[in-house]
């Protein structure tokens, strides 16, 4: 009697209990996803003087997975309203959110058509994706629409033209007669498993990005890696906070205590850190690691990702990670290499004798202070689910130490550095390195963002 009922426990425990429990552990950590929902509203709460909002360079948006052939969304991203839809060409697009008829949003009902095109939901006219230019309903011929041209006199006031001879026709002034109707047409990648778009200030070079980003396929191939989670947060500063806080490596030992540092006061986290841009003429000097295995490591990714086309646009980091036991002897966990590339982006490579793992790291201005935080995880196949997902709830612990000081600081223009200090020497020379990516932002964001 007794063996039967044990032999039925182990067979319910078998059939049932192990597969939920591999069943949920699957679905929750297989990938992994941290999704801080609630957005900081400050969006435009003024902080003292800044540099211009939004510089130039590519900006994450979505990830492909969540972009099928013929959806439709409204994104915001540096201030602006788009529409972003994939058409069934399977190729992602990005126009101006409104359509040039009467300023419906595009992205909000809009369908896709025509393989490539967007229909406004009002009174459906029809946008191509490739050109910007409205089409008439004339399925894959794309005739371009025209169109007569007014616009108010003075549309804040409605004060009729002073010299109009016609009254009913005083408020609104013809601009332009026949001409094509079209809408801005943004620049889009799809790489990494990411769409991402370009901005900038000058419109010559808004359909033509001065730089690339890199392909992490061949990368990921050689480890072995996989994608296996990703963090989102919302933040409240001016957007060069957040790629700013690599370069500063005082912050780390001060602020970021690790989970361990908690558990074991006497285990303490200990960083060194390197920072140089990619143009330095001796940077793999720089850049010289003492264990020969990470040294090679990162001198391949060096050659890998730096090129002429980009040595400009890249500030290369390397961080060293030791566990200190009793402040006395050091173990070394991990370093990492990262690439800053433009204003918004940071691939980090992680080397360790334990693991491997490469992080993803983006933030996207949607508003003057409001800012998106992407950041997500790769790593080497044995490595358990339940692990990664550690690493990057690790990192999250992290990123909410900083968002304590950044969603209430001010941008601090002037700064007392204390020049003796390699981390405030490093500091200063990421900010001259990082104005590069504000050429003309100024002028521009003064001319065309209504506030
Ligand atoms: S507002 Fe888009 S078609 Fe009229
Ligand atoms: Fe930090």
């Amino acid at each position: 009697m007794i063996t039967e009922y044990l032999r039925f426990n182990t067979t319910t425990i078998l059939c049932v209990i192990v597969p939920l429990i591999y069943i949920i552990y699957y679905r929750i950590f297989r990938y992994f996803i941290f999704d801080q929902r609630k957005k900081v509203t400050k969006g435009k709460t003024s902080r003292g003087k800044c540099p211009p909002f939004f510089p130039n360079g590519w900006y994450w948006i979505i990830n492909s997975c969540d972009l099928k052939p013929g959806d439709v969304k409204p994104i915001s991203y540096c201030g602006r309203n788009v529409v972003l839809f994939r058409g069934k060409n399977g190729n992602p697009y990005v126009l101006d959110a409104y359509c040039a008829h009467m300023g419906a949003h595009l992205g909000e009902g809009g369908k896709v058509r025509y393989n490539t095109c967007i229909e406004c939901p009002f009174h459906g006219w029809t946008f191509d994706g490739e050109t910007g230019n409205c089409i008439l309903p004339s399925g894959e011929n794309k005739i371009n629409r025209v169109a007569d041209k007014f616009e108010y006199h003075d549309i804040e006031k409605c004060t009729p033209k002073p010299d109009c001879s016609d009254k009913n026709n005083s408020y609104l002034q013809q601009i332009a007669e026949h001409k094509e109707v079209k809408i801005k047409k943004y620049t889009v990648r799809e790489i990494n498993g990411s769409v991402f778009v370009w901005y900038h200030s000058d419109d010559k070079l808004r359909e033509s990005p001065t730089y690339e980003l890199f392909d992490l396929t061949n990368e990921l191939k050689i480890y072995n890696m996989e994608e296996r989670g990703e963090s989102i947060n919302y933040v409240n500063c001016h957007v060069q906070e957040i790629p700013e806080n690599g370069a500063d490596f005082r912050h780390f030992d001060f602020l970021h205590q690790s989970i361990l540092d908690i558990i074991f006061p006497f285990i303490k986290f200990d960083w060194s850190m390197t920072s140089e841009r990619a143009s330095h003429p001796q940077l793999n000097e720089i850049m010289t690691h003492p264990n020969p295995e990470v040294n090679a490591y990162k001198m391949r990714l060096l050659k890998t990702f730096i090129n002429d086309s980009n040595r400009d646009l890249v500030n290369v980091i390397s961080l060293n990670s030791y566990i200190q036991f009793f402040g006395k002897h050091r173990l070394f966990v991990f370093n990492a290499t990262g690439f800053q590339l433009g204003p918004s982006i940071v691939y980090l490579f992680l080397w360790s004798p334990y693991f491997q793992a490469t992080f993803f790291q983006t933030v996207t201005p949607l508003e003057k202070f409001n800012q998106r935080i992407m950041h997500r995880i790769f790593s080497t196949k044995p490595l358990p689910y339940w692990l990664t997902a550690l690493m990057l709830l690790g990192e999250v612990k992290q990123i909410f130490s900083d968002m304590n000081i950044w969603n209430n600081k001010i941008f601090g223009s002037q700064l007392n550095y204390n020049m003796k200090n390699d981390a405030d020497k490093s500091l200063h020379a990421w900010r001259n390195w990082y104005a590069q990516f504000y050429e003309g932002c100024y002028e521009y964001e003064n001319k065309t963002l209504l506030w």
